[in-house]
């Protein structure tokens, strides 16, 4: 029996969720927070992109079931579907495990088990740009951009500044998954496509703004970069009036917040990233005691 345990990291946007879909740059960055998947098998896999699967959850079903998996156990720190990389992490720990167990392989492949964590994406959300998963492969901070489905150019930004102040606060679970809200992205860019370009450039503008913050370590600007994100945000529709609310009142009392990553539109949004500088002035919003740390790291996609 050969078995292997493999743990991937949560992610965060930064800057151009959305409009990352459509070719557009973003800034994504991996957390701390883990998923360890282990897989004991006895034989041979068969090829994972033959497994036929509605969803990740589906797929997990029916690898399970097959007689050459002896188990196959899942644990997550990172909230679900809250816009923090959990689907991202089962896909990629899961494409390293079956990427070492059938090629016998020691070493992360990291091209090989990103390329793969895509596909399964694609079968969880329909047509992801390809970030999440690469910065759940790599770790650290990501410059990403999708130039075509197969054409993914990125780069791992070395040096990154401390940026002080950042915490994460949750808005509740979407009831929406980010497939859903890719799509009423799309069905919005079909109806209004003048107004959903002009976010998408708004965007690339925060995302490019970020990279001055990453290479002169000019932190002063993150507030007022999270903010114009947020407000490109409200244009494409993906933030609810929770979270909206939430967001509203943050402002007030002088800090920043945008959702982490696609959103969410009838009830919550998921998780903010929230920029405040004192946050006792958050105790009015009945915010204050919700804030949990965000901590950031270089470690993607291991075996342990
Ligand atoms: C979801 O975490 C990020 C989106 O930009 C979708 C994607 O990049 O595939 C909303």
């Amino acid at each position: 029996m050969n078995s292997v345990t493999v743990s991937a990291p949560g992610k965060i946007i930064i800057a151009g969720e959305h409009a990352v879909v459509y070719g557009y740059p973003a800034l994504l960055a991996a957390t701390d927070k883990r998923l360890r998947l282990t897989l004991h098998i006895k034989g041979d896999l068969p090829d994972l992109n033959t497994l036929r699967a509605q969803n990740l959850a589906h797929l997990i079903k029916v690898i399970s079931k097959l007689s050459s998996v002896k188990k196959l156990d899942i644990k997550s720190e990172i909230p679900a579907g809250s816009g923090m990389g959990s689907s991202a992490a089962l896909a990629v720990a899961l494409s390293a495990a079956w990427h070492k167990l059938s090629s016998g392989k020691d070493g992360a492949h990291y091209d090989v088990i990103n390329d793969q964590a895509f596909q399964l994406e694609k079968l969880q959300h329909g047509n992801p740009s390809g970030g999440d998963n690469t910065v759940v492969t790599y770790g650290g901070w990501l410059w990403f951009r999708k130039e075509t489905s197969q054409i993914k150019v990125f780069k791992m930004l070395a040096n990154v500044p401390t940026i002080d102040h950042l915490y994460l606060l949750d808005t509740g679970k979407p009831t929406e998954n980010t497939g859903q809200m890719v799509q009423q992205v799309a069905d919005l860019r079909e109806r209004q496509p003048e107004k959903v370009t002009a976010a998408f450039e708004g965007m690339q503008q925060v995302a490019r703004g970020w990279l001055e913050v990453m290479t002169s370590g000019n932190t002063k600007i993150v507030p007022d970069l999270i903010k114009q994100n947020h407000q490109h945000l409200l244009d494409i529709g993906v933030v609810s009036n929770r979270a909206k609310k939430i967001i509203s009142q943050i402002e007030e009392a002088g800090g920043a917040a945008k959702i982490t990553g696609a959103g969410g539109k009838s009830q919550g949004s998921g998780m903010l990233l929230v920029y405040h500088p004192q946050v006792e002035k958050l105790v009015k919003a009945n915010v204050k005691d919700k804030l949990q740390s965000v901590e950031f790291s270089e470690q993607g996609v291991r075996y342990e």
